[in-house]
């Protein structure tokens, strides 16, 4: 449903097939604006490679992880993907990713709530994500909307590269 924030038109709607090529060339701008300092750029190259080729979001489709895009004014200015864990009433928040240009505006939290909403409908519980412990931006993004740090995981993602993360968690 579109929303209307201060001057700009926001709207939340699913994304299929079609939308993954719009959604790969804003990955891979949001990944290079961001995630310098946080990872390697051979690490960001190898996780685009790994989580953003069409044929890995095809399958994440495939595999019933829902994709939503945030649209601002006319333009693709986010993402987010999440779906089922194999624990029942348990989501997984995969990805949740906004455009520099869009940070700071509430956009993000309301992007969240949306899945939170949506998740809800469809009878989960609670809902967990992983984020990096050194995404500072990210992790203050998600305790200011209620999620708390679970624990801690170092998951080795192949080629020498390793995921050093919080798991954090809400109730929904
Ligand atoms: C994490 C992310 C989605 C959060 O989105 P965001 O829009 O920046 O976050 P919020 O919606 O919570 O915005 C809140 C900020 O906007 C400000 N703001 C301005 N107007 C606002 C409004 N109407 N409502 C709420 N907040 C508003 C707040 O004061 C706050 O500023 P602060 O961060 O300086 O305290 C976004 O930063 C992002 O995409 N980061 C890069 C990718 C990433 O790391 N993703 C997570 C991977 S696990």
């Amino acid at each position: 449903m579109p929303v209307k924030t201060s001057s700009a038109d926001v709207k939340i709607l699913n994304a299929g097939q079609d939308d993954l090529p719009a959604i790969q060339d804003i990955a891979n701008t949001i990944w290079y604006e961001h995630y310098p300092g946080i990872i390697s750029h051979r690490q960001i190259a190898y996780m685009l490679a790994l989580d953003y080729s069409l044929d890995a979001m095809n399958e994440d489709l495939a595999m019933g992880i829902s994709m939503d895009k945030l649209i601002v004014d006319e333009t693709l200015a986010g993402f987010a993907a999440y779906g089922p864990t194999g624990r029942e009433e348990v989501v997984k928040l995969h990805k949740l990713y906004l455009l520099q240009s869009f940070h700071g505006q509430g956009l993000g939290s309301m992007f969240l709530a949306h899945v939170e909403d949506e998740c809800r409908k469809r009878g989960y519980k609670s809902i967990i994500l992983n984020v990096n412990k050194n995404n500072h931006d990210a992790i203050k993004a998600y305790r200011r909307n209620g999620y708390a740090n679970q624990q801690s995981v170092l998951a080795d993602i192949g080629d020498g590269f390793f995921m050093d993360d919080y798991v954090m968690t809400k109730m929904l």
